[in-house]
């Protein structure tokens, strides 16, 4: 029996205020908290974020009140789970209903070519590495893109290429 202080209210969302977290709450919220849920909830987090970075895992533990160390063992185990990608920049292109038909799909191109890396792959210099996600819950500004975890909405092939420039020169000077 659980006491009266043991807490199974609704997760209150990430502090960062990042809006995937609110879908993430509700995919847990729908799999009602059940700890045997995770790598349903893992998946919906990776679809969301396109990695599972620590951050989140360490919501995940939280909200279904696993130890991390468990959350941990089940990312890793599976293949299909990715931590955290290699590159010191990440660029997550949404591929959700509304980003895909807003020019999305574009924009994934073009930065495949630019780059000359697919999805799931980091530059050779170790630099960016390019993933996808699937409706972070920006549809309002789509086509979203995410940069180092912040999300830009309204963008062109030619505005993704002007940050990744960016991160170019960042490298040079
Ligand atoms: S489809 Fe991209 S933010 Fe919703």
């Amino acid at each position: 029996m659980q006491s009266s202080n043991t807490k199974t209210k609704s997760p209150q969302g990430h502090p960062s205020g990042d809006k995937r977290f609110k879908s993430l709450d509700l995919t847990i919220k729908r799999n009602s908290y059940r700890q045997d849920a995770l790598i349903e909830i893992l998946h919906h987090a990776q679809e969301k974020f396109g990695y599972l970075e620590e951050d989140i895992l360490i919501y995940i533990a939280r909200t279904l009140k696993l130890p991390l160390s468990k959350v941990y063992g089940v990312a890793t185990f599976y293949h299909l789970f990715s931590l955290k990608p290699s590159g010191v920049h990440t660029c997550v292109v949404c591929l959700g209903t509304a980003c895909y038909v807003k020019g999305g799909k574009d924009i994934l191109g073009n930065l495949e070519s630019k780059l000359g890396i697919h999805v799931g792959e980091t530059t050779d210099d170790g630099q960016i590495s390019l993933l996808t996600a699937r409706c972070i819950g920006a549809c309002g500004i789509a086509p979203a893109v995410v940069f180092d975890g912040q999300v830009s909405g309204q963008q062109t092939s030619e505005s993704v290429e002007e940050r990744i420039k960016h991160w170019e020169l960042e490298v040079r000077s």
